[in-house]
């Protein structure tokens, strides 16, 4: 991490000498990152809500490679993966479980009292509905309107942290001003960042505010505005030779964010799509076709 850091600082240093632009974007990507002391995270994880099914989608995702999964209570999947994961084609320490629990407005109606009890026991729910020991990463699902609500959860995941139920706690759909909220009391920082990004929708300052302050940041929703019929996408993805479905996912890699990305239902392609969206590691955009795509 030190010497990372230092090379960081030494090209920011070597270009700003030289006159020449320093880059807001990232191009050297590993397939993971390291969002809290010890926890590896892979870069891309499967979606399993909002049509993607699990049952269909996870075993190909393994097949082709893919390591995390990504999951809520709200999506009543759990028993699904459990399932799938009972099958034993990937050891459990290998595989990448994030989950939610029902916080915030909009998702059900009275997640937002009950506190750190309530926290504490929607992830016991979840981690036995999954049939596993413990769940990599938890995340609040969303903000509720009242900050200390955030707090009084935050500390109920702080607890299953303590607990070793999760290894890591998150959050979800938290925009600036809520992260800096729930950081003024927590004593765990956010790991992560879950919010809707993708090319044609995206929150920069929020991004922004969360990287500064070393939160992971993910995507979900990367595909449902990436405009794969627009004539400067699909000359990107032909220079590159890749699909502009890949054009869109890596614009989310070469913004520093991680990404949970759904490979639909449809047995007939989910395999496709899972081996292309996990492969967006051998081009890179470059910083122009990075702002084209900012645009759009
Ligand atoms: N935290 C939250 O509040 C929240 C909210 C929403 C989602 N999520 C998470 O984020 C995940 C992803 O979101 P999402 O599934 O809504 O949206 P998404 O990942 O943007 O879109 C998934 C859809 O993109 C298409 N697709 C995927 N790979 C493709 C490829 N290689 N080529 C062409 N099309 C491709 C498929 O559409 P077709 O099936 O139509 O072909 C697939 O169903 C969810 O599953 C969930 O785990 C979290």
């Amino acid at each position: 991490m030190t010497t990372l850091c230092a090379t960081l600082l030494c090209a920011i240093l070597l270009a700003t000498v030289s006159g020449l632009p320093v880059s807001d974007f990232e191009s050297n990507i590993t397939t993971t990152v390291e969002i809290a002391p010890g926890v590896v995270m892979p870069r891309i994880n499967l979606g399993t809500c909002c049509g993607s099914q699990p049952k269909v989608g996870l075993e190909p995702w393994y097949q082709a490679g893919g390591i995390g999964v990504d999951t809520a209570l709200d999506y009543g999947v759990q028993k699904d993966i459990a399932a799938v994961l009972k099958q034993g084609l990937v050891p459990r320490e290998k595989i990448f479980i994030t989950t939610k629990i029902p916080a915030g407005i909009g998702i059900e109606t009275g997640f937002c009292i009950g506190g750190a009890d309530k926290a504490i026991q929607q992830v016991k729910r979840d981690i036995s509905e999954l049939g596993v020991k413990y769940v990599d990463l938890v995340l609040l699902h969303a903000p509720c309107l009242i900050a200390s609500q955030n707090l009084a959860m935050w500390q109920g995941l702080e607890e299953a942290l303590a607990q070793n139920l999760t290894r890591a706690i998150g959050v979800s759909n938290y925009k600036a001003e809520n992260l800096e909220q729930l950081m003024k009391g927590s004593k765990v920082k956010p790991a992560v960042d879950q919010c809707h990004m993708g090319v044609g929708s995206h929150d920069d300052a929020t991004i922004k505010y969360a990287q500064a302050n070393g939160i992971t940041y993910e995507a979900y929703d990367a595909m449902r505005n990436c405009p794969f019929d627009d004539p400067e996408l699909l000359s990107m993805a032909t220079a590159h030779n890749v699909s502009t479905a890949q054009v869109c996912l890596r614009w989310v890699l070469q913004k520093g964010a991680v990404m949970a990305v759904g490979t639909g239902a449809n047995a007939s392609h989910v395999g496709k799509y899972a081996a292309e969206d996990l492969d967006l590691y051998s081009f890179t955009l470059t910083d122009d076709e990075m702002d084209r795509l900012s645009k759009k």
